[in-house]
């Protein structure tokens, strides 16, 4: 029978051996994933291992901190690049959310092409892969699949000719949580809902700005801090703000606004294939209404997505 113990014994040994004193370079995200292999691989060769993490300009607010924060003192080898200003450009004026992820995805091979290498002397790619995304690679999301999905765009990056090495690629999501946990990683982190590997692009409707991420950011922290202060956080699969291109009339004391409106999703799923909405308390959603309403500069109104999938989607892009 299949045990996390076992499981991370053995691969820690198997990659001892494939790799030796060979030095590799993986992109981490944050996500459960690609922590858990870099844990592995880095219990196998230590300083040999090269992380990078990206702040995209796209992230939640104060993620990028408290992740490399947290990798630090996992004692991983990470660098953390600040590309925000290489992604808004590359983003400016887009606004068909095909376009914004295919410019993420670019924006992305560049700067881990240019990072990678500043590494002298690597020979592999670490990656997050698990094994539903080796069987479905439609589905495959985050850093790997960026990678993936730009194999046709002109010449091949040079860190893709790299040998690739992927622990997960036989494990399901519960078992690499359930290495994860064996391997003494932080719950918070193998409990974090998925996040898209484009980040708030796909939730600010239309083109982005810097001002939309930083109001969508305040918003998205008031959301998913009031998730955790009611204990609701684990009881739903993925949870995120919608910043929408739409204006509506409000009132705040004596003067009429006129500003933006927002749409929390919450959803219960398994997989994220097919999901539900989740019926969250009224007395919850009011708080949280009121809090942003009162605390977000720009956000005059608040809706909830009561839509399920399918036949809508989770994100709105
Ligand atoms: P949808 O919106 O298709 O989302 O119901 C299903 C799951 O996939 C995530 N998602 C993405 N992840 N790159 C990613 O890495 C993407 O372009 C992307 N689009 C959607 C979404 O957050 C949800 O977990």
């Amino acid at each position: 029978d299949w045990t996390a113990d076992a499981f991370v014994e053995q691969t820690i040994a198997s990659l001892k051996t494939k790799l030796g004193n060979d030095r590799v370079v993986m992109a981490l995200s944050g996500g459960v994933d690609s922590t858990v292999a870099a844990t592995l691989v880095h219990q196998a060769i230590g300083k040999n291992l090269f992380c990078i993490f990206v702040d995209n300009g796209l992230l939640r607010k104060e993620e990028f901190e408290q992740v490399l924060d947290s990798y630090r003192h996992m004692g991983l080898n990470i660098k953390g690049v600040d590309a925000k200003d290489l992604f808004y450009s590359a983003l400016d004026g887009l606004s068909d959310p095909e376009a914004k992820r295919k410019a993420i995805g670019k924006a992305f091979i560049d700067v881990f092409d240019q990072e990678s290498h500043l590494i002298e002397d690597v020979k592999w790619l670490g990656q997050g892969t698990i094994y539903p995304d080796v069987i479905e690679s439609v589905s495959v999301k985050g850093p790997s699949a960026t990678i993936k999905s730009h194999h046709n765009v002109g010449g091949l990056p040079d860190f893709m000719k790299l040998k690739v090495v992927e622990p997960l690629n036989t494990l399901f999501k519960d078992e690499v949580r359930l290495v994860g946990k064996t391997l003494n990683i932080d719950p918070t982190i193998l409990g974090r809902h998925p996040f898209p590997g484009p980040g708030l692009a796909i939730r600010i409707l239309g083109e982005i700005t810097p001002e939309k991420v930083a109001i969508l950011q305040e918003v998205d922290a008031i959301f998913i801090g009031g998730l955790r202060k009611w204990n609701l956080y684990n009881e739903v699969w993925q949870a995120g703000v919608m910043l929408l291109p739409v204006k509506s009339v409000g009132v705040m004391g004596d003067e009429r606004t006129y500003e933006s409106v927002v749409a929390l999703r919450a959803v219960t799923s398994v997989d994220g294939m097919t999901a539900d909405w989740a019926h969250l308390p009224y007395d919850f959603l009011a708080e949280v209404s009121n809090d942003i309403i009162n605390k977000v500069k720009g956000v005059n109104r608040v809706v909830y997505d009561i839509s399920s999938k399918p036949p809508a989607t989770i994100e709105w892009e």
